[in-house]
């Protein structure tokens, strides 16, 4: 297990410092960036569906359904269509309106997991095309599927999923650029420059992952906390809850996720000098909205850990731990903005002596619902 572990004490940490190789893994071969040019054999076989599709429906469970919520923010802005993202569990039980122009987008990383293989029959069923985004190859859910691009993001042993999420936004963020490009709703400028940003991402998350030792001294700070916030906006608002439920996983401490400017409309209640906020931060559309979330929580004495883009002169003068990710286009933001917060939950659960690898009560699949 050792060997297996290649040096790392975990896996969590050995497959969080896997990220570049495995987000460049689910690239290669779909993006020459330099010749505008995206090659998904299975979208391009389905370009009328996809062309003409009314709606998206996207279900999935835990993790993967946070990569879904990224994916509605990106398909619904590059390639105009309406997106529905929904809990598997919830879909296959409530008589959900599924039509046949519609296309279900199933995302799981083991693709075994119960809940979503009902919800893509039950739509499949009903008339749906169903396309899968998988990381095991010949798994249950991709076998029940029309079509599909697999992620290439190597087994995952961490019950915890890490470089899967990220490897699924990579996947995703190609299929909404190339279903933008067939329904020519974005510039061929903008979708290159979208394109060689994508190119980028790896050496990013790279950079990204040099934050550990400063990461793991915040850690050591907020390691006995009973609550945390984590409270992002627009692309960001996913990875909010990505951290928190990473925190939750393995570490025990309970953390809510939530869009930043819902906080008014209740956790803002929770919010005193004891309480840990982690606030993703980083220049985009709604950096100056997210400022004045940050003001709110210092008025009421939060200790504020805000994830900011390099450079910003801003938010260190008012948060009290700043950490410093690269800048990229706001809707790869979430393959950068995540890596400290996967870091900073590893990190506090080794040193609250969890089982980081295999925490209690959770498992890797659920194939029983
Ligand atoms: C379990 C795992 C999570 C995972 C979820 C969905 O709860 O512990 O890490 O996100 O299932 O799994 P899937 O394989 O469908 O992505």
């Amino acid at each position: 297990e050792a060997i297996e572990k290649g040096g790392y004490p975990h896996f969590m940490l050995k497959e969080i410092f896997e990220q570049p190789r495995s987000i460049m893994d689910s690239m290669r071969g779909r993006l020459v960036a330099e010749n505008t040019q995206l090659t998904m054999s299975s979208i391009r076989e389905y370009a009328t569906r996809f062309k003409n599709a009314e709606r998206i429906l996207i279900v999935a469970c835990g993790t993967s359904w946070h990569a879904g919520l990224v994916a509605e923010y990106m398909i619904e802005e590059f390639a105009r269509i309406p997106v529905e993202v929904e809990y598997a569990s919830e879909f296959r039980y409530r008589n959900p309106v599924i039509r046949e122009g519609d296309i279900v987008i199933a995302i799981s990383q083991s693709g075994e997991t119960a809940d979503t293989l009902a919800a893509l029959e039950l739509a499949k069923a009903k008339g749906a095309m169903i396309f899968g985004v998988c990381n095991v190859v010949g798994s249950s859910i991709a076998r029940a599927t029309d079509a599909g691009a697999y992620t290439h993001a190597g087994p995952e042993i961490g019950v915890a999923s890490t470089k899967a999420f990220t490897a699924q936004v990579t996947v995703l963020s190609l299929m909404a650029m190339m279903i933008a490009e067939m329904r020519g709703t974005m510039e061929l400028t903008a979708l290159r420059t979208l394109m060689l940003e994508m190119e980028k991402i790896p050496a990013k998350v790279e950079q990204a992952l040099l934050l550990d030792k400063e990461i793991q001294a915040i850690s050591e700070i907020f390691k006995d906390a009973s609550n945390f916030i984590y409270l992002g906006r627009g692309f960001n608002f996913p990875v909010a809850l990505e951290g928190a439920l990473k925190l939750k996983e393995i570490s025990y401490i309970h953390a809510e996720g939530y869009p930043a400017a819902e906080m008014k409309h209740g956790p803002i209640a929770l919010i005193d000098e004891n309480m840990p906020v982690v606030v993703i931060a980083t220049k985009d559309s709604s950096y100056e909205k997210i400022v004045s979330n940050i003001q709110e929580v210092r008025a009421r004495k939060g200790r504020v850990i805000a994830i900011v883009t390099e450079g910003d002169t801003v938010i260190p003068q008012m948060a009290e731990f700043v950490i410093e990710v690269p800048n990229t286009h706001e809707a790869l933001m979430p393959l950068i903005s995540v890596i400290p917060l996967q870091l900073l939950s590893y990190h506090i659960a080794v040193m609250r002596g969890c089982n980081v690898d295999q925490p209690r009560n959770l498992a890797k699949s659920v194939t029983v619902e």
